[in-house]
Formats: structure tokens, sequence, C-alpha cells
């Protein structure tokens, strides 16, 4: 004991890299369970700020070690680039401190190729992906015929499957899509040299959890993307091809819940999507531009990993009280509470019209959103900058209702305030737990 799990509450970007990097103030492990490079955290530590894609946010405290888990899919070479790169930054990044599970998948050219010629063939109805290869490489591994990491131990016999997965890929890519593919050969001994490098990296990366675990330390889960991209449970077709969501950090893991504690849900205090799909509560007015910024802060609303603007809207209680329900959530961390001051009167939608309906909860999966209209309720906003805020306390009146507001609408504490980018500017609840 104990397992604690971020997860996020909506389409990602929630800022779980900065609640990952709090926690990890207090944790021994923190570990990565679904998802890849279609991930980007930002964390600001000193006026140093760091994009991480694929290692855990919790690298950046030296007494933490951090692990990939099985749920993921790693494209070796993104994760060498961003080795040298926390290493070049005085970051320990050594096989001591950094673990790959054997079971995590591996992303090839091929895929990533074929993840652009599925979106383009879509042409009108793309999904958006990050075009990474993410779907691919966990249609392989769905498959049965993916490459795994630990693979890489014997850095030859893994050099010939990516060439044969190369080859057979290849064909797909020629044929049906008209487009000239990697070459295998080149592409196996670069993945020769991968592994030769990332071989010390991998282990049984369950095993020395479900070990921590037993001897009492505290393993934090670190969660990419969100809820409603979740393959089953999100907006389908418009997710992602993994797991975000609590039984995806088990699984993901290899760990079984007799060792959870808490399981944070991570909510902006407004609504983003990057991508396409619904989003019942997007507005497009001033309002918009001014929740998404210019794109000239590292915290405004463009991806941190395709640079993308993001889709704006007010927060969303029906679908959070569905990411609730899905996650056995403990607690809230409402994260950019302060980007709502000044905006007055704030939105919060506490239900959706259908018909003559009003619905606080989703009838059925939140595949289909098109029947529902929101169902807004007004909030006085706050004028002054809550940046400086250190406390409850310190909050204004209009501020402590909002959030109360949430609580009420989710049955739920939250017990992390973000207000600002940097490690301190979290107002903390959860001290005494
Ligand atoms: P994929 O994961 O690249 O296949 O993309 C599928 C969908 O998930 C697209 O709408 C992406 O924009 C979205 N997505 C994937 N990763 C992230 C993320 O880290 N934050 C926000 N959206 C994401």
């Amino acid at each position: 004991m104990p397992l604690d799990i971020i997860v996020g509450a909506q389409w990602g970007d929630e800022g779980k890299g900065r609640i990952t990097d709090l926690l990890s103030a207090e944790a021994d492990m923190v570990a990565r369970y679904s998802g890849g490079d279609n991930a980007g955290h930002t964390v600001t530590v000193d006026d140093q700020l760091f994009k991480l894609h694929l290692i855990p946010s919790g690298i950046l405290h030296p007494h933490t070690t951090c692990h990939l888990g099985a749920g993921m899919v790693v494209n070796p070479a993104r994760l060498l680039e961003e080795i040298d790169q926390l290493d070049s930054l005085g970051v320990d990044v050594s096989p001591t401190r950094l673990k790959i599970s054997s079971a995590a998948h591996i992303i090839t050219p091929a895929h990533i190729a074929l993840d652009g010629a599925r979106e383009s063939q879509r042409s009108g109805d793309m999904l958006g992906t990050t075009r990474r290869g993410i779907g691919p490489a966990y249609s392989d591994k769905a498959a049965r015929s993916g490459l795994r990491a630990g693979a890489m131990r014997q850095p030859e016999e893994f050099a010939s499957q990516v060439q044969k997965h190369m080859q057979a890929a290849g064909e797909v890519l020629e044929k049906i899509y008209s487009l000239e593919p990697p070459d295998p050969a080149d592409t196996a001994s670069a993945y020769c040299e991968y592994a030769k490098r990332l071989r010390p990296y991998i282990t049984d990366v369950g095993n020395l959890l479900a070990q921590a675990l037993e001897e009492d330390k505290v393993v934090l889960a670190e969660g990419a993307q969100g809820t409603l991209l979740d393959l089953d449970h999100g907006t389908y077709p418009y997710v992602t091809s993994s797991h975000p969501t609590t039984p995806g950090a088990l699984l993901g893991l290899g760990v079984g819940p007799k060792h959870l504690r808490r399981i944070i849900g991570v909510t902006k205090a407004f609504q983003t999507r990057v991508g396409s799909g619904p989003f019942p509560t997007e507005i497009f007015d001033e309002t918009a531009d001014r929740l998404r910024g210019t794109g000239e802060n590292p915290w405004d609303e463009y991806g941190t990993t395709t640079g993308r603007p993001r889709r704006v809207g007010w927060l969303d209680g029906v679908l959070l009280r569905y990411a609730v329900r899905v996650n056995s959530f403990t607690e809230l961390a409402l994260t950019k509470l302060d980007i709502l001051s000044g905006l007055d009167p704030l939105r919060l939608c506490v239900a959706y019209r259908h018909d003559d309906d009003l619905l606080s909860d989703l009838p059925d999966s939140p595949a289909d959103l098109s029947p529902f209209t929101p169902e807004y309720e007004e909030h006085t906003g706050w004028q002054i900058d809550l940046s400086q805020a250190h406390y409850w306390g310190d909050l204004p009146p209009e501020a402590q209702d909002y959030v109360h507001r949430v609580e009420a609408l989710t049955d739920l504490k939250v017990r992390l305030i973000s207000i600002g980018p940097e490690r301190e500017q979290v107002i903390r609840w959860d001290r005494d737990l």
C-alpha cells in the first residue's frame, strides 16, 4: 500500500503533468500506464520548462524511480531523444531510475505512416489523431502481431522482427494507400541500435511495482489523455486506442486493485478538446479566444505534442459526472481556475436538455452527444488575479462558490486547485488525508 492514480476527467490536457509533479514529491515510484508520445506534459520548475511525452513527469524529482507500463506504446527514437534531452539538463535518466516494461509495445515508422495514411483516407471525417502511430501500434497488439519491448533484449533478433514487420506493413502502404514505404533494412538497423541502448532499461515493471506496494512504498500512476478518449468508454470513434481510465491504469501497470488509495480525477475549470468529435459545451466567441489564449504562453490552449489550437468551452458537469462514475474518483483536482478570472458571468453546464427532458446523467455512452443541448447555470465571476493565492481563504467568494458547485455536481471534494503554472501555485486540501 498505497497506489494513487491520476486520471484525466475530460479529453486530455487537463494539467495532469503538474498534478503528477506535485504528488511525485511524496511518491517513491511514478509509472505511466497508457498511451505513448501522443501525450505531452508541460511542467515548469524554477523558470525551466520541461515538455515530456513518454517519460513520467515524476522524473523531475530525484528521489523517484519512473516506469513505462505494459499498457504503453513506445517510439524508441522519441524515448531516446527525451532521455538525451533530460540528461543534457542534468536530470538523472539512467536505468537505475527509469524502467520500461518488457510488455510495452513498440512503435515503428510503418505505424506512423499508416496512422497518417488512414487519417488522409478519412478525408472529411478525420479523427484528428496526433499521427504518432498510436492506433496502428495498438491494432498490431490486439492482432497479436505487435513488437514488444522485451524483444529488444536480443537486438539482432529484434531487428529481424522489425524488418519482417516493416515488409508486411510496407505492402499495405504501397498496395492500399499507394505510398512509398520506409525502407525495412534501414529501419531494422536503426531499431537494432535503439535496442542496444534501451535494453538496460527493460524489466518486469508489474513485478517491481507489486513488490514496492507490498513494502508499503507509495506508487503514483500517471495518466495521459483522458476518460472521454477511452477506447471503450469515450466518444468513440473519436478516441485514442488505449484506456486512460482507472481500470486501464491497473491493467496497464499489471497490478490489482487491493492497494488503491486515492483516485484523483483531474479536470480543468473549463473544457477543451483537440481533434474531432462531439463537444456539447464548445464556444466560438471572444470568450473562447480568451480561454484559449494567443499561444504565446506555454499554458495557452495549444497542443504540447502537435501545436494545434484546442477547441474550448464551458465546463461540462454531465460529462464530469460520467467520468466520476467510470473511474470511481475519490477526489478531484481542479486546474486553471485562474484562467476564469475576469470572465463574468461564468457558465457551467449542469444538465443536458433532450426534447422535454432534463438529464443530469447520460442515458447511454457518450459516443453520440448530438441530441443534447447543454443547460447552463450562470455564476458571478471575479475580477482579481488568483495567481498569488496560497490558501482556500485567499480565493474570492465567487471562486469558492464555483468550486463548491463543482463539488456538489460530482459529490466529491476538490482537494487540489491550480491557480498558475508554477509548482507552488496550487491550493492543497489533501495534506491531512
Ligand atoms: P491518437 O491518440 O493520436 O490516435 O489520437 C486520437 C484522438 O485522441 C485525437 O483526437 C487526438 O487529438 C486525441 N489525443 C491523443 N492524445 C492526446 C493528448 O495527450 N491530449 C489530448 N488529446 C489527445
